[in-house]
């Protein structure tokens, strides 16, 4: 592995080296958090599927431990792909995965802790059921993969969903078992959508409407309303419905991609194949996504590895002490200040703006409905009215290499429209980088109240959000002279109007530890 490594995060999980992409069956189990991932044991490029095991009491620092499922039999000989953990009665976890098995047909699999009384789960067992779910019956071989937490209905009966893709159409096939091996196809799916094909990793779990804890996979009542999440498009699209177990009907609000315009999803930048679990202790809901790489798969050979998980929970605290705080300070038209005294290369930086004159804001055109386009577009060059303002991350003390998270307001009629957008174009002075600029509208009324603004920075990736987390965007960046000590943080109002920063708190993130214990295992 190469030594010079300016771009490995601080505070993001990743293993020591190599490939890694979705992160899968996430639990909280006896007092300890468990992530596994889709990993590659051999290269720092997608191949030889594995699912890689750590474990942490803080979901900060991780302990790598053995792998626990690898390929090994008929039904999984070709990778161990996606997949989800269910806790059973007795507090007993299991896995269900999909194999890639023989002609590479994709089947769903099985697997159990080999030892309960073992705090880590180390080892794994495989059914000998397995393959418990197959591509029979219309489903394509190469379309079937990705099964969810199970959940349990009033019946006592489990559910899950496959990721499917059935004539052309995302498709969450629904499969019902009294013992959780013996599985049958419903005649229904749980939903499918004609606007999208193939559904990868799919979540479907219950938010209350009326309290902010996250609540049990299995709960449902008048107080819950469902989420159903699927990744197409490199992005993780979610709608919200209710869902009635008696007929496993989930009767959706706004579909996928349907004529309100309304495209939810997660994050704006980079954020795929995600997966939430409920966190039972903390009685919240954890959501785990994959941040792939925006550099070429030869750099990743040469850092030794790719691909990041990001960890999203409502109200984390922040760890440290607060170094910069900022409050009532005009930022003129045309300034750029420096957020000083952090390492602003692993921060956490808390801003607050207040718009002094609203009635300034630039007619919005009614064309402008794709915000990633007129981000594009209104580059954070591009100076404006009630906007750009926001934050330089990764920049160096002259600006050459910067990366702006930044505001425009618009309005149109008597509404006021907030876009926001994370510019990378000039991200690094390298070429072959992909520095696509991201963009979201917020969905807020800025009359009412400040536009926050809160990034994590680490290293090579910074992570936004806005309007107090109603956009996420989060976006890789490879400077090549903002690094280490040369990485500034700015707040900069590239706008005709003077805004104000209500307050603005930033802290230095500390590394987090992870170390390694694995062994190695005689074959057998
Ligand atoms: C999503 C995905 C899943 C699949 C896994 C394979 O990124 O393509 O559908 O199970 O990755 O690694």
């Amino acid at each position: 592995q190469a030594t010079y490594q300016p771009y490995r995060t601080a505070y993001h999980f990743q293993p020591p080296k190599n490939w890694m992409n979705d992160p899968n069956g996430p639990m909280y189990h006896k007092g300890l958090y468990h992530l596994f991932y889709q990993y590659n044991p051999y290269g720092a490029v997608w191949g030889n599927i594995t699912w890689a095991h750590s474990v942490s009491y803080d979901l900060v620092n991780w302990v790598h431990i053995d792998h626990a499922i690898s390929p090994s039999q008929p039904s999984d000989i070709n990778g161990c792909w996606s997949g989800s953990t269910t806790i059973l009665p007795g507090e007993k976890p299991t896995i269900l995965y999909t194999g890639i098995g023989t002609k590479n047909r994709q089947v769903q699999n099985l697997a159990m802790p080999k030892n309960l009384s073992d705090p880590l789960l180390r080892e794994w067992i495989k059914s000998p059921y397995n393959p418990l779910m197959t591509p029979i019956d219309g489903i394509d071989p190469d379309f079937f993969r990705d099964p969810t937490t199970a959940w349990q209905g009033p019946d006592k009966i489990w559910r899950v969903i496959v990721g499917s893709q059935i004539n052309g159409h995302g498709t969450a096939i629904l499969y019902r078992s009294k013992d959780f091996v013996n599985w049958t196809r419903s005649d229904n799916p749980l939903h499918s959508s004609v606007k999208t094909e193939m559904w990868e990793c799919p979540d479907f779990f219950p938010v209350g409407i009326s309290s902010t804890n996250g609540v049990d996979t299995s709960s449902q009542d008048k107080y819950t309303k469902h989420v159903l999440k699927a990744s197409f498009n490199h992005h993780d699209y979610y709608i919200l419905g209710s869902y009635m177990p008696e007929k496993d009907k989930f009767s959706v609000e706004t579909d996928f991609m349907d004529s309100t315009g309304m495209d939810l999803r997660y994050d704006y930048g980079k954020f795929y194949a995600s997966k939430t679990f409920f966190d039972s202790a903390m009685k919240r809901r954890i959501l785990w996504g994959w941040i792939n790489e925006s550099d070429s798969e030869s750099d990743d050979i040469k850092k030794g590895w790719s691909g990041l998980q990001s960890g999203r929970l409502k109200k984390s605290r922040n760890y440290g002490p607060r170094t910069v705080s900022f409050h009532a300070k005009k930022l003129k038209s045309g300034s750029t200040i420096e957020v000083p005294g952090i390492t602003a290369s692993q921060a956490d930086v808390e801003v607050s703006f207040e718009l002094l004159n609203l009635e300034e804001a630039e007619l919005m055109d009614p064309s402008w409905t794709d915000p990633q386009l007129l981000c594009s577009q209104k580059k954070a060059s591009v100076r404006g009215k009630l906007g750009p303002f926001g934050l330089l991350v990764f920049a160096t003390k002259d600006l050459t290499e910067q990366t702006a998270i930044y505001f425009r307001i618009f309005r149109r009629k008597d509404k006021y429209i907030v876009l926001m957008c994370s510019d990378q174009s000039r991200s690094s002075v390298r070429e072959g980088l992909d520095k696509t600029t991201y963009g979201a509208f917020i969905d807020m009324d800025p009359r009412h109240e400040n536009i926050t603004l809160r990034s994590l920075i680490d290293h090579s990736i910074v992570e936004s959000f806005g309007g107090e987390g109603r956009a996420c965007i989060t976006a890789r960046v490879y400077p090549k002279l903002a690094i280490h000590k040369q990485a500034y943080l700015f707040a900069f109002n590239h706008g005709t109007s003077h805004v104000k920063i209500s307050r603005l708190n930033a802290w230095t993130m500390e590394n987090a530890q992870i170390v390694s214990t694995k062994k190695r295992r005689k074959p057998h």
